[in-house]
């Protein structure tokens, strides 16, 4: 297996239906899961990027989160509309995508 030259993680937390903190897994962290795959397998990208379904990665109440590094870029609010768009323009176009990157006050 080639060393990926980055690593995406996607919040697929969940909780109990109620919770105050919410969950990514509630916000559509699963199908962003599967649009990253099937991206991956479609387009044969597994030597470009890794793709990691993740627990908690703090600011739930913004979720779906993704979490990209070695860049160490936080995209808030992901849809699985969003994964084609983080792929081209992040993951092989090196530019961070401003729409979705969490706000400094964030983290
Ligand atoms: S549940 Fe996804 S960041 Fe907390």
């Amino acid at each position: 297996m080639p060393k990926p030259q980055k690593h995406v993680f996607i919040c697929g937390q969940s909780r109990p239906p109620g919770h105050p903190r919410g969950s990514c897994a509630a916000k559509g962290g699963g199908d962003v899961l599967q649009a990253f795959w099937k991206q991956a397998q479609d387009r044969n990208l597994f030597d470009q990027f890794a793709v990691t379904s993740t627990g908690c990665l703090g600011p739930c109440d913004t979720g779906a989160n993704v979490l990209i590094y070695p860049e160490s870029v936080l995209y808030i609010g992901v849809t699985k509309d969003d994964v084609q768009s983080i792929i081209d323009e992040h993951l092989l176009g090196n530019q961070v995508i401003e729409r979705l990157k969490a706000p400094e006050s964030i983290w």
